[in-house]
């Protein structure tokens, strides 16, 4: 028995912020985000849309898309590191709000940029326990609430006009290596059991390895805390997630074709087997980087950070979406699946269109 995905959908905002909207709030230019980091464009949600509201615009359109409705899902499984609450997480929103029965168990699951590669892996073992046939896996964050820079950003969706102080433009410089990275989206596939042929999950690979944690983490906010959060915490800006740009690269480099390599071969298959890389969109450098070390072809490899961002767990299922769309990703295609953020979670999983 296989986990096939029978529909899959996106939710992105309606706000799209260029480069150039955020060179009035800090000190960078367009030229060094699209040198650094490949981005061009990213999108952010409006105020009051969190990753549940974009995760259920996803999730109806995969839906759809599957022919399948609410009633015929047996469990959803979100993956965001962003959820409109602290708790709840987001599942329960997207079972009251979308109109799932109460029978339907919800799951919420976190690991970040490598969500919904881990959120892959826990619906096809549900499946494969023969205890659920039909899931909604969700992948999905916002970061406009998460990068606070202090003032003006709502300027960058037409929200707001006022002057940008020199201390507000410091503050919003001192994070901006972060902030420029980041937009808000979503996507979603419906996993089906299916019995028929060779389509469908073949395996994945995964690791965490959390001797590092503060490479990229958020520091306060924490139970650790007494109390967990309070405004000292918030003035030392420790509600903001710290990450070490260049240490986190080089792990993605060689983390991500290590587990690409070695899921193929544990599936005796070959690297060069590969028809479609899917990888996490955080940066067009390592995109290429991976797929340099892999030696797949740039065709291999598509990518669309240039016009989202990272979206963190909303990436893979955005890309996949797309390639789907647009005919890239074809039946009986081989498509591996790989991403790496904080934790480190990283790995990487085989699916036979
Ligand atoms: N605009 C202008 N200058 C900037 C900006 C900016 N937005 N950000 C940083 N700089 C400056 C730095 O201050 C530094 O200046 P200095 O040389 O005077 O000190 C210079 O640019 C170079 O900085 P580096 O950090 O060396 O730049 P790098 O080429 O490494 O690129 C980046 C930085 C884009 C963050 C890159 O390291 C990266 O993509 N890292 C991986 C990110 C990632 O994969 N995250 C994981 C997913 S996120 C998740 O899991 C939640």
């Amino acid at each position: 028995m296989k986990s096939v995905i029978t529909g899959s959908g996106i939710g992105i905002p309606k706000n799209l912020v260029g480069n150039d909207k955020l060179t009035r709030l800090m000190d960078t230019t367009d030229e060094w985000i699209r040198t650094r980091s490949g981005i061009q464009q990213r999108y952010y949600a409006d105020p009051g849309q969190g990753s549940a509201e974009l995760g259920m615009v996803a999730a109806a359109s995969a839906l759809a898309a599957a022919g399948r409705s609410k009633d015929e899902i047996d469990a959803v499984i979100f993956a965001t590191m962003t959820p409109n609450f602290f708790f709840p997480g987001n599942g329960p929103v997207v079972q009251a709000t979308m109109g799932f029965p109460e029978s339907m168990p919800t799951f919420d699951i976190r690991q970040q940029c490598s969500g919904f590669l881990y959120g892959l892996e826990l619906a096809d073992s549900l499946i494969q326990s023969r205890k659920y046939a039909r899931l909604l896996l969700i992948g999905a964050d916002v970061h406009t609430p998460f990068m606070p820079w202090k003032r003006g950003w709502a300027s960058t969706i037409g929200e707001e006009t006022g002057e940008i102080t020199p201390e507000d433009y410091a503050f919003n410089t001192s994070i901006r290596d972060r902030t420029v990275l980041f937009g808000d989206g979503a996507g979603a596939v419906v996993l089906e059991a299916s019995e028929n042929g060779n389509r469908g999950f073949l395996l994945s690979k995964l690791y965490t390895d959390g001797s590092n944690i503060e490479a990229l983490y958020v520091p306060g906010v924490g139970f650790r805390k007494r109390p967990y959060v309070d405004n000292d915490q918030v003035d030392r800006a420790e509600s903001i997630p710290v990450m070490e740009g260049r240490e986190v690269f080089k792990e993605a480099v060689s983390r991500m074709p290590q587990s690409v390599r070695a899921v193929c071969e544990t599936a005796g298959l070959s690297v060069a087997d590969i028809d479609v890389l899917l990888v996490h969109q955080a940066n067009l450098r390592i995109v290429e980087g991976v797929a340099k070390q892999l030696a797949l072809p740039p065709e291999k490899v598509p990518h669309n950070i240039e016009r989202y961002g990272n979206t963190t767990a909303g990436t893979l299922p955005i890309l996949f979406h797309e390639c789907v769309q647009d005919g890239r990703i074809k039946p009986g295609m081989l498509i591996c699946f790989t991403a790496l953020g904080s934790g480190l979670h990283w790995g990487a999983a085989l699916y036979r269109m």
